[in-house]
């Protein structure tokens, strides 16, 4: 049996004594896409948060395998090391840090920490600007401070050349479709299909099934009051858009 890139079982996870995550199970394999879909607040940015380490949650119950290895019990970077990476559903500012700065000092980071050698200048620009033409990110963009001022799909795509030159094995993509235009879609689209590979798992959070014609998933869950109530294949996207959550949230009681 080959070992999955994430396992999570009966997660339950709380934030100022209140519970938001109440018992996910989820099982991803290697080169899987699963999407995650679910009302506002029923916990889906909460579980990548507490999936990248954000302090604050505290996880009452369960467990979290990245590609067999404790998750939980690692540090936010050394998790980033471990090869998770999360697109954010509200990017972060960096003011005074070029992204070009940002992204290599990021990946030389990761790469310290899993004992490789920094990666050479002249073969960091060639590997950003390379990523950077696929997601229309000019050499302009790449010097401005990251994220600042940067329009709400210039972010996003931002995020996905993160991604693209980190090859992390497990990428969670927090409505990176959110507020982008039907071009800017089809690009950021572009860019995680590009990324799809044998040995990489991918979750997708999104509200909108038109996100799931461009990037086709294996498996789709329905997300409700903290845990995965339902799961299928694409065609539940199709279901849930046209009847919305409501045959969900009895599932969940
Ligand atoms: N610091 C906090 N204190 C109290 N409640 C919080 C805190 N952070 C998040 N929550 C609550 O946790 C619930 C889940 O929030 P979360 O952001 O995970 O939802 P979501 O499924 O990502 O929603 P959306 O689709 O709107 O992005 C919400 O009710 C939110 O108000
Ligand atoms: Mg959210």
């Amino acid at each position: 049996m080959t070992t999955a890139i994430l396992e999570i079982r009966n997660l339950h996870a709380r934030i100022e004594d209140r519970e938001i995550l109440k018992g996910v199970n989820l099982i991803i394999p290697p080169g899987q896409v699963h999407a995650v879909m679910g009302r506002n607040g029923s916990g889906k940015s909460t579980l990548s948060y507490v999936l990248a380490g954000k302090e604050d949650y505290e996880i009452t119950e369960g467990e979290v395998l990245l590609d067999g290895q404790d998750l939980l019990a690692m540090e936010p970077d050394e998790r980033a090391a471990a090869g998770l990476f999360l697109a954010f559903q509200y990017p972060i500012e960096i003011p005074g840090v070029a992204t070009m700065t940002f992204l290599k000092a990021a990946m030389n980071a990761q790469r310290k920490k899993r004992g490789e050698p920094e990666m050479l200048t002249p073969d960091f620009m060639r590997a950003v600007k390379q990523a950077g033409v696929a997601l229309n990110i000019d050499n302009d963009m790449l010097k401005r401070p990251l994220n600042v001022g940067f329009s709400g799909g210039e972010k996003k795509r931002a995020e996905v050349l993160q991604m693209a030159l980190l090859q992390p094995k497990m990428c969670i993509l927090d409505e990176t479709d959110s507020g982008l235009d039907i071009d800017a879609l089809q690009v950021v689209a572009k860019g995680v299909n590009g990324l799809r590979a044998a040995n990489r798992s991918m979750l997708v959070i999104t509200h909108y099934q038109r996100l799931l014609n461009h990037i086709v998933p294996d498996v789709v869950h329905v997300f409700s009051d903290g845990k995965i109530v339902e799961s299928g294949d694409k065609d539940l996207a199709l279901q849930l858009e046209a009847k919305g959550y409501a045959e969900f949230d009895d599932a969940a009681a």
